[in-house]
């Protein structure tokens, strides 16, 4: 069965990519998703605030002036002796550059514009075969417009662009006033892929405690409605790549986002929760429903139901959703 697919200008061999995750932060694990068929591999995010950091720590007074006489450096600790993550970052990616056959994409992750996104040129120097942006904040401000906010998501796409060759991804929240004309505005901007959604901390309450936790709320192939719907209206639409992640967890749910149109799906909280082997099974499911319904490749089913090619467009609108509990009763009252 082919199951091959295209993204960010990548060939790769199935759709079926590991989105970040802390499974990239170990070269054993890199490892194990290759042989279990990973297709590529997105990196854990190196954060705005890591890298603020780091260029804080190599401000420190001791290094000021230092750069005048250079016996004076080997004094001072080298970058690595810094609690320093940008530097073992960059390591790690290298170390699975050199050991791995598949491709390994980066990930930068902020929100606010700045000397931060010079690191894109590192990842690429590291070896990253393509870069993954994910723009994201939690505004609080109630005097800043969307378009401020927007404006500024740009901005830090335009700086990342112009300091590397390979492809670069935005990774998103779903929480745009209008996400298509930012989306489109994204890829005027230079984006070569959008990866739909990010999944965020969401803090809850401890009614014991009274306090206030952040906690990680893995997702289920339920969640996968919310790419899918967005993917859907994209594809075809805008010239860049498609990612799906939010809810992938099996073979079905892949092959659903692609007939929406994603040239891939990225697992997370699939093999968070099932391990890596889940990978495996994910080829495996997809492989027995095309040969099921006599497909032996996945390029004719890429996009088939996206907005623009499904025999009723007006399915992944709003509009739809009345006539949808209208149909199920799922408001009847019980008595
Ligand atoms: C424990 C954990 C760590 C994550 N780390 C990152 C990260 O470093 N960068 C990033 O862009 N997304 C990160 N994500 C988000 C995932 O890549 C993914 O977009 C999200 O979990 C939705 O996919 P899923 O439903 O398969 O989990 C993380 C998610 C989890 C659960």
């Amino acid at each position: 069965m082919n199951l091959n697919t295209r993204y960010l200008g990548l060939d790769l061999r199935t759709p079926l990519v590991a989105g970040a995750s802390p499974f990239s932060e170990k070269n054993e694990h890199l490892q194990q998703m290759a042989e279990a068929g990973i297709s590529a591999v997105v990196f854990h995010s190196l954060f705005e605030e890591q890298i603020r950091r780091e260029m804080k720590t190599h401000e420190h007074p001791f290094l000021r002036g230092a750069e005048i006489c250079q016996e004076a450096l080997s004094y001072f600790p080298g970058p690595d002796e810094f609690a320093v993550w940008p530097a073992r970052y960059l390591r790690n990616l290298r170390r699975a550059k050199e050991t791995l056959r598949i491709p390994v994409i980066g990930s930068l992750n902020g929100a606010t514009f700045g000397g931060w996104t010079s690191y894109a040129r590192s990842l690429e120097q590291a070896g990253a075969d393509a870069l993954e942006l994910n723009l994201y904040s939690i505004p609080t401000d109630p005097g800043l417009t969307a378009q401020e906010i927007e404006a500024d998501y740009l901005t830090i796409l335009a700086s990342v662009k112009a300091q590397v060759k390979i492809p670069v991804s935005v990774k998103l929240s779903p929480y745009f006033t209008n996400l298509m004309h930012f989306a489109k505005r994204l890829v005027d901007e230079g984006a070569d892929g959008l990866v739909l959604f990010n999944r965020f901390y969401q803090p809850d309450i401890d009614l014991e405690s009274f306090e206030v936790n952040p906690s990680i709320h893995l997702s289920a192939s339920s969640d996968i409605r919310l790419p899918m719907r967005w993917v859907a209206l994209l594809s075809g639409r805008i010239s860049a790549s498609l990612a799906a992640s939010s809810g992938i967890h099996t073979g079905i749910d892949a092959l659903k986002l692609v007939l929406a149109g994603a040239d891939v799906t990225m697992l997370c909280s699939a093999l968070l929760t099932r391990g890596i082997p889940q990978i495996r099974v994910i080829e495996h499911e997809m492989c027995d429903w095309l040969d099921a319904h006599g497909y032996e490749t996945l390029a004719p089913l890429r996009g088939l139901l996206s907005q623009r090619n499904c025999p009723d467009p007006s399915a992944f609108e709003r509009a739809q959703y009345m006539r949808a509990i209208a149909i199920e009763r799922v408001f009847e009252p019980r008595t």
